[in-house]
Order: structure tokens, then sequence, then C-alpha cells
């Protein structure tokens, strides 16, 4: 099968979040299985852009009511991901360091899913699947099944994969006529509350839906920011695949951004490398159990409550306890966590920002990852911190629920019912208790590195939604 997927990110040309990292994976896992897999993205003025080789594949224009943007879309020339890679380069609206945030984003991520099917409307031959992820993307199904000059790719089957229904791309009836020309009789079919609404389009015009966990897929009849009867009516044609993990990139054998690779017979002293190098350049004190957090700091992560149960918890633990925290986002969560530094030296810091290879370091270095989210439709970071040999602390929710089970159920991880402050807190204190359990904690370790969370399957799970 030939399959396009359409995102506006993928790992590692550009990367924000989750979504990043499934793009960059799932076509490579999906070539392997001997498909043809390519990525559509818009080309943004990352250093991937400026550090590779591209040809130009296409040459055209993009019209936006009364304005005209040239667009051009370029190959990746040496397939250096595992996939090819096609770049839709529209100067003056993609082409900026930031891939989301813009007061224009509607018009920058309309531009991309035009140019990238008018591109496709001209090939000699059609792909056999139109995979879009997110509402970034989630156009493309309408446009195809609807617009004049797309007529020809109607019966391409399209899919949706949600990565997160909280962002859905809303904008007004205003800026219809930014859309190729269709017949108005089917315009009900972009509406969702008197808005054009991309993601409850694609819900609506996908011929399969997907969630990234089976949980999640429960969740959304009941919480989808306004969506929920949208998604109970179509759950016919809705599938919950639960994300993989790209075992070549998050390999801690050889993964070339630690301190000391490490397998399972050598995690010991492996983490024990990490964690020493880590607590070195934070100023804390590698004797002591370290938490982390590491993610967007947005109320769906729980971010906001960070401060307070850091806060009760380093008072509580009178010193015997470390925390690190990694994220980006709301500036007051920020500060919040900033101040904290100064409160508690030795004990506590913050890298507010984003940085790839800390990642990778604290993922290793760790002996606990929080991840107490409001919403997690999926959730890498715990199946990161699993491979890693670090101990999920999380919420009973979407993808966590998923993939992490309590010790006390006989499980490896601990988990907790509720986002707030108490549950949270019990969570960390059961971690403590665990943790003065050494040999438990070894043993844990030692298992929860064996578990399998690579795409092979979930890649496979895909082709099978393509032929259902
Ligand atoms: P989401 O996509 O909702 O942000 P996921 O758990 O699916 O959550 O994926 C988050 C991804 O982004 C992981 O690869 C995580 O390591 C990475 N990440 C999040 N924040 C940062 C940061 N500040 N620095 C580096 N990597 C980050
Ligand atoms: C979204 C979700 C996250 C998921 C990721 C990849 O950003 O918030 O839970 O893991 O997409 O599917």
């Amino acid at each position: 099968m030939e399959i396009i997927h359409f995102s506006a990110e993928c790992y590692p040309v550009a990367k924000v979040g989750g979504l990043g990292d499934v793009v960059g994976a799932l076509p490579k896992y999906q070539n392997k299985l001997n498909h043809v897999a390519k990525v559509v993205m818009p080309a943004y003025n990352t250093k991937f852009l400026h550090q590779n080789e591209f040809e130009v594949v296409y040459d055209g224009w993009v019209r936006l009511g009364s304005a005209n943007f040239q667009a051009r879309i370029f190959r990746e020339k040496t397939n250096k991901l595992g996939f090819d890679l096609f770049l839709v380069h529209i100067a003056d609206l993609l082409d900026r360091d930031k891939v989301y945030g813009y007061d224009d984003d509607t018009e920058r991520f309309l531009a991309f899913q035009i140019a990238a099917l008018d591109w496709i409307a001209q090939w000699e031959h059609k792909p056999n699947v139109i995979h879009c992820h997110d509402h970034h993307t989630g156009l493309i199904p309408f446009m195809v099944g609807n617009c004049h000059n797309y007529r020809h790719l109607s019966h391409i089957p399209t899919i949706l994969t949600i990565h997160n229904a909280q962002y859905q791309g809303q904008f007004g009836w205003d800026k219809l006529h930014y859309l190729p020309s269709f017949d108005l009789r089917n315009a009900y079919k972009l509406d969702w509350d008197n808005s054009i609404n991309p993601l409850a389009s694609a819900i609506k015009c996908a011929w399969r839906v997907t969630t990234v966990s089976p949980s999640y897929l429960e969740e959304i009849s009941h919480k989808a920011n306004g969506l929920e009867s949208l998604f109970a009516q179509e759950r016919g044609k809705s599938v919950g695949i639960l994300n993989g993990i790209d075992n070549e990139v998050w390999n801690p054998q050889k993964d070339p951004m630690l301190t000391k690779g490490f397998t399972v017979r050598t995690v010991e002293s492996g983490k024990k490398a990490n964690k020493e190098a880590l607590c070195n350049v934070f100023n804390l004190d590698s004797t002591k159990p370290l938490y982390t957090f590491i993610g967007r700091l947005v109320g769906e992560k729980g971010a906001d409550l960070l401060p307070d149960i850091f806060y009760n918890a380093l008072q509580q633990s009178d010193g015997e306890i470390n925390i690190l925290v990694l994220g980006s986002g709301e500036p007051d969560v920020e500060d919040r966590l900033n101040a904290l530094t100064h409160q508690f030296p030795g004990r506590y810091n913050a890298y507010i920002g984003y940085n790839e290879a800390l990642s990778h370091q604290i993922y290793a270095g760790a002996d606990f990852l929080l991840m107490p989210s409001r919403v997690e439709p999926c959730g890498l970071n715990q199946m990161y911190a699993l491979r890693y040999g670090t101990i999920p602390i999380v919420r009973r929710i979407g993808g966590l629920k998923d993939t992490v089970i309590d010790i006390g159920d006989g499980g490896f991880g601990i988990c907790h019912d509720q986002t707030n402050i108490w549950d949270v807190g019990h969570a960390i204190g059961r971690a403590f208790d665990l943790f003065l359990d050494q040999k438990k904690v070894k043993e844990i370790r030692k298992f929860i590195m064996t578990l399998d969370h690579s795409w092979d399957r979930a890649a496979q799970q895909y082709i099978d939604v393509y032929q259902m």
C-alpha cells in the first residue's frame, strides 16, 4: 500500500510534542512491513531544512481569498528518516521558526493542506490511503470528498488519527471562501457549533477515525471539548490504537545523548552514572530518589498543580527527595516552578524550555517520572520512562491507564485516580516507600525495561484499519 501521512509535526524535522514522535516513527515501521509510507508536512524554518538536501517536486500557487502564495514542495533526497519526506514551503506563511502559535495559523494550515492536495491531484498514480493527523490536516477528508478540484481523488480512503481532541482549529464562516470550490449544500460537513471546525469535519468525513489509545476512545464520548455527541455518533467507524515508541531512537543501550548507555543487565550502574551526571549539573543529591516531570506546562498535563505538589513534597520529605522539571508552557506555571529553585536549592531544580537531549538524560537518570494528566490521549513519556528503567507515577486516564499497572495490582508503576494535590502527593509518598525497598526497585527496573512498546504491532494495526 502507498500511504501518505499529513501532519504538522514529524521528528526530527519539527517536534512540539508526541505528535512529532508518532509521525516520525509510524511511517518508518509501516515501510518495514513492506508498505510505502510517506510524510507531507510544512517546511518551517528549522535546522533540518537547512542541514539537508532537497529537490523541488512541485511548484504552484495557493489562493486564499484575494491573497496568492507561492507553494513549493521539497523532497528530502536521501530517505534518511526511513521514509520519503515532503516539505510544503509557502513563503510568508509556513517558513517561520515556530510550528504553532501565530494569529494566522488558520491560514497557514489551510494553505498547507490545499498546496499538498493540489500536488497530489497532479500525480499520475494515486496513493492507496490518505492518513491525516489532528486538526491541522482535518480539512483534507472534506476537501478530497467534496472539492471540485479533487474530484478524481475522492475514491481514496481517508483516515483521521486524533492525538488530542482538545484542540480543534475552529474558525469563522467568514473564511469559507478560502476553501477550493465545492457544492455549498455540503457545507454542513464543515460545521460544528456554528464554526468551521476542522477536527469535527474530519470526524464526519474521514472513512475511519482512530484515537491514540483504546481508553481515550472510550473517554471522548463523555469528555471531548464539545465534540462528545459527534464521537458517540461516529463510534462505529472509530478504533483505538495504542501508540508505540521508536525503539531505535529510544534505545538506552545506544542512545548517544546519554552519559552512559545501559541494558537490562547493566541498568543499575548505567542509571547511577546518568543520575550522577544529572545531579551534578542541576545541583541535586544523587543518593536521594529523583522525581521528574517532563512536558508541556499546560492544564491538560496537570502542570498548574505542580508548584504546590512539589512544595508540599519537598517540605514534608525533609530533604530526602530531589525533584527536577523539564518543560515549557504557561508563563505563570513557568515562573512558579522557577521560583521553587530558590526556595529549595540542592533539592529542586527546573529547566524551563525545550531540550531534546536533556529529556533523554532525565528518562535515563531519574527514579520516578510524574504524569498527573487531566487529559492524556496516549502519552509517550511513560513509555520512554519504562524503556529507560524509570518508574512512572501516573493518573489512571487515557493511554496512561492502558500502559501502566499499579504495583498494588501486581504491576510496576504507581497510579492514582485524580489530578489533585492530595492524590499526587500520596503517590509521591508511595514512591518514596518503594524507593526504600531497593531490592524491589531493582526488580521493577529490570522488568519494565523488557516491556515491548515498539511500533511493530501498532504499525500493522493501522494497516488493518486501512483495509477494513
Ligand atoms: P504531548 O504530545 O501531549 O505533549 P506526549 O507524552 O505524547 O505528550 O509526548 C511528549 C513528547 O515531547 C515526548 O517526546 C517528550 O519527551 C517531549 N517533550 C515534552 N516537553 C519537552 C521539553 N521541554 N523538552 C524536551 N522534550 C520534551
Ligand atoms: C497528543 C497527546 C498525547 C499523545 C500524543 C501522540 O499530543 O496529548 O497524549 O501521546 O499526541 O499521539
